[in-house]
């Protein structure tokens, strides 16, 4: 019995000298991920991405544990997470900026206290209204080995847009006027989403030589409750006269759309109707004719590239300061060849 006992707390000493051993070697990175906004659906789709792909990265002996914080839309807010993640002693930050023009700020604080940043989805402004690169903008992101920015090209969405009204039979000139009549509902405009969106989409009918006649142009701010709301007071105020609704984003066209419906209108016939982000129900409207075309705002993509690059920054690997993932058109030949 006595030998029994003694070889048992041999292999049970042994037992917990290995489970040491092994938490020895498991190495944990702190991650701190800040979002502008948790209300946001595309930024949902995003985030919860971000979380579930660190998961398929985790080995027995790499693990990454992640604190998520909303900034609720205040700047404010989110300067206190930012500072809260430095004082946590975070590994890395992934950062959602409320207020872009806060960019330079924040980089500041965050490089001083050594810790690597992976900007996302809200690029600090970075062209003139000529589209040339504006190199004071970009300096935090340029002159930083450990900062970067991982996104999609806004002008790129913008003139999918155009082009799917351009690609239409009638061009959006349903009324056969000569001119394509149309309403804009645009996102938060500081953000430069907005900005190129509510400019490229545009752009890209005149470029191909389409007259254009802007009847209203009213801020929505990315949501699809106001998107609803300004859509329904545009046709109160216009009618017929509106062919084309652009909305910014598809939360605000899936609120213009239930406006174009209550409104007896119908997309496809009496007037299009576009969005951006390609979020699952604008699909499954473009799908059944009741949206005219998204772009799929590609938050998979992002969200991969923006964890690879945190991982790389993790490992002391050299980055790139830009990182951009395409956008895509989603129109009906889209969707049926789906
Ligand atoms: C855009 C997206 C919007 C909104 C915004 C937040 O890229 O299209 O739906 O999420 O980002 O900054």
């Amino acid at each position: 019995m006595k030998k029994f006992l003694a070889i048992l707390m041999a292999a049970l000493m042994m037992i917990s000298m290995f489970a040491v051993a092994g938490a020895e070697d498991v190495k944990t990175y702190k991650v701190g991920v800040a979002i502008y906004q948790y209300t946001d659906n595309f930024m949902t789709l995003y985030r919860n991405e971000i979380e579930a792909y660190f998961k398929t990265l985790e080995t027995d002996t790499v693990k990454y544990e992640l604190t998520f914080a909303d900034g609720k839309n205040d700047m404010a807010e989110q300067t206190n997470q930012i500072r809260n993640f430095i004082t946590q002693g975070m590994n890395v930050i992934i950062l959602n900026l409320v207020q872009t023009s806060s960019a330079d700020a924040v980089i500041d604080e965050i490089v001083e206290a050594g810790i690597p940043l992976v900007l996302i989805n809200r690029e600090p402004l970075a062209y003139d209204a000529d589209g040339n690169t504006i190199d004071e903008a970009y300096e935090g992101i340029l002159n930083n080995p450990t900062v970067c920015y991982v996104g999609a090209d806004a002008r790129q969405s913008g003139t999918f847009q155009g082009k799917m009204v351009a690609d239409l039979p009638n061009h959006g000139d349903i009324n056969g006027d000569g001119v394509i009549s149309y309403i804009m509902i645009e996102g938060d405009p500081e953000n430069i989403d907005a900005q190129y969106r509510t400019e490229f989409s545009v752009k890209a009918l005149t470029d191909a030589g389409y007259e254009v006649k802007c009847l209203d142009d009213q801020v929505g701010n990315w949501d699809q409750t106001k998107g609803q709301e300004l859509c329904a007071n545009a046709l109160t105020s216009f009618g017929y006269d509106i062919e084309v609704v652009f909305c910014n984003n598809d939360a605000m066209a899936l609120g213009a759309a239930t406006a174009i419906t209550t409104a007896g209108r119908v997309v496809g016939e009496d007037i299009y109707l576009l969005g951006v982000d390609a979020l699952e129900e604008a699909v499954q409207l473009v799908r059944e004719g009741e949206m005219t075309g998204t772009v799929l705002n590609d938050h998979i993509g992002q969200s991969h590239a923006a964890v690879d690059v945190a991982v790389k920054l993790l490992n002391g690997e050299a980055i790139e300061n830009y990182y951009w993932v395409d956008y895509v058109m989603v129109n009906q030949e889209y969707v049926n060849a789906q």
